[in-house]
């Protein structure tokens, strides 16, 4: 049996070590939040958290992810969808059919904690998913409102873990 954390818990799974963690997260461990959209690291709909770090998961080998990095999905972002992030994202509308938007939201997170401030220039440059309805110029929008508040502790982006740590 191998091991994640996986949105502060330690899961137990079987795979081969050459089975992308998104297969893993879904199939074993029932976290169907993060979506499956081309395989091909293109889309993004499979963005999760390593460390903090925005990954697509669907071309991440799980035997490359020790038991002592912290995934968080979707699931995990915050207890109760209050993340900022999230929060944006309802205020908005961001979403339209909502296949993308885990991914997205994971992505936004991710860039928002290492750049609270972000420019247009800053999103263009690290939002690369894919949306297939267009929300880009909603995306932005919210990404902005979440940035309101300035780092990443005052607007309340980190993400704080069940053994108490953040990323
Ligand atoms: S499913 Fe991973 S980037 Fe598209
Ligand atoms: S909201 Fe439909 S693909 Fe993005």
């Amino acid at each position: 049996m191998a091991r994640l954390t996986v949105n502060g818990k330690v899961r137990e799974f079987e795979a081969e070590p050459d089975t992308p963690l998104l297969w893993v997260l879904r199939e074993q461990l029932g976290l169907t939040g993060t979506k499956y959209g081309c395989g091909v690291a293109q889309c993004g709909s499979c963005t999760v958290h390593v460390d903090g770090v925005a990954v697509r998961s669907c071309v991440r080998p799980v035997s490359t992810v020790g038991e002592a990095e912290k995934i968080v999905t979707i699931e995990g972002l915050s207890p109760t969808g209050s993340h900022p992030v999230q929060k944006a994202w309802a205020a908005l509308d961001v979403p339209q059919c909502g296949y993308c938007q885990a991914g997205m939201i994971m992505a936004a997170a991710s860039l928002l904690r290492s750049t609270p401030n972000p420019t247009d220039a800053d999103i263009d440059a690290q939002m690369t998913n894919i949306c297939r309805c267009g929300t880009y110029n909603r995306v932005r929008a919210a990404i902005k409102a979440a940035a309101k508040g300035g780092d990443t502790k005052s607007a309340g982006l980190a993400i704080r873990h069940a053994d108490g740590s953040t990323t």
